[in-house]
């Protein structure tokens, strides 16, 4: 193991030093596309879909200004009517629920399982004679049991739409998140494993319909001859983010890989605390193939812990501002969610991404393990 005194701080998460480490390659790409003139709905953008598509698997990929506009689109297209309830894991994001709540529908929220994603055992109850569909949230980089998600759907004539927006490249049996219902919405924000520099977000779909509908509503409702068939929105991914995220791209497996082999290590370095619960390790389970967009552990006097790692120079992040989505009193959803609540009392995530070394997981272990030993 490293020893204590480490020279560096780390921070949760290190803008500069991702910029930095691919400096040369951004600032040509800038350049370039800077040089062409090249700005909006351009060759960059069509590239950049196109490759996501075919890595993915779907027919059509769709560049939008940022997730929650994709999810918002998804609604709309897949035809969500003024008052449908939609059933989503509270444990997410504002931005799910609330794209919803903009295209007219009703969110019910519902407790997560011990992985931290969407409790199947929940939902049933949930369902009322409004319910419409189900939005999994493919959270931390895993993908939920969509194999239980669909029986469920099948069972009481329901559509899935999913938040995949920190999952891009996370598996189910083999089958990507964001694969599985009418529509799948991954984000591009910054510090997500596909990050841009700034906004962007992209919707993938099978349903030729659904593709062309999402397409008017991110240009002003303007079809391909210029024609306003409906009224819009602009929410086009611009073309500049999608040459950075096309040259990012192109290496994503080794993005990911790189985070496996972090999961992989804290769990070896931490896996037999039981002060601690960590996220299933890579490969511990054979139907699941996570990406670790986050490494969201639970662990016993979590405040006290993330104090240590400060004094320490770690930065560690608790989701959302430490509270589910239905804790948010202002939103009114009024449900009572045991486990999520408690999982709020002990949830934290320890530095995950690109520029965090194996030497720097290492030593974050060896602090954690002080904590405990003290
Ligand atoms: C689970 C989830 N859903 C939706 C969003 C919204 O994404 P965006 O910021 O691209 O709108 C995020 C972003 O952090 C997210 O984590």
């Amino acid at each position: 193991m490293a020893t204590v005194a480490y020279p560096k701080s780390i921070p949760f998460f290190n803008y500069k030093q991702a910029f930095a480490s691919r400096e040369g390659e951004y600032v040509e790409i800038f350049r370039d596309v800077l040089r062409r003139g090249a700005f909006i709905q351009q060759q960059d953008l069509a590239d950049f879909e196109r490759h996501l598509a075919e890595y993915l698997g779907v027919r059509h990929a769709i560049g939008v200004g940022n997730a929650t506009d994709g999810l918002v689109f998804a609604w709309r297209a897949a035809g969500l009517r003024p008052g449908d309830e939609v059933i989503f894991p509270s444990h997410t994001m504002v931005a799910s629920p609330a794209s919803v709540v903009h295209a007219g529908g009703v969110p019910v929220a519902v407790d997560c399982g011990s992985d931290h994603l969407i409790d199947p055992d929940t939902i049933e109850a949930a369902i009322t004679p409004r319910t419409r569909a189900i939005m999994p949230v493919q959270l931390n980089g895993r993908t939920a049991n969509m194999d239980r998600i669909q029986e469920i759907c099948d069972r009481h004539g329901l559509f899935v739409i999913e938040d995949s927006a920190q999952a891009l490249g996370s598996r189910f049996k083999g089958r990507f998140a964001g694969t599985f219902g009418r529509a799948g919405v991954y984000s591009f924000y910054p510090a997500k494993i596909l990050g841009c520099f700034g906004d962007g977000g992209a919707i993938v779909t099978n349903d030729d319909t659904m593709a062309q509908r999402m397409h008017l509503l991110r240009d002003h409702g303007r079809n391909q001859e210029g024609e306003v068939v409906e009224w819009g929105f602009n929410s086009r991914l611009d073309n500049l983010q999608a040459a950075i995220l096309d040259r990012q791209f192109a290496n994503y497996g080794d993005i990911i890989e790189h985070r496996r082999s972090l999961a992989a290590r804290y769990e070896d370095r931490l896996g037999d605390l039981p002060q601690l619960q960590l996220p299933p390790a890579p490969d511990s389970d054979p139907d699941h193939f996570d990406v670790y967009q986050n490494y969201e552990i639970q662990a016993d006097d979590r405040d006290g812990l993330r104090n240590h790692l400060k004094a320490k120079g770690i930065g560690t992040l608790i989701q959302w501002g430490g509270k589910a989505v239905h804790q948010f009193s202002g939103l009114k959803l009024r449900a009572s969610l045991p486990k999520t609540e408690s999982l709020f009392q002990r949830c934290l995530m320890l530095p995950m991404n690109t520029v965090v070394s194996l030497d720097d997981s290492d030593y974050i272990s060896e602090c954690i393990r002080q904590y405990y030993a003290a």
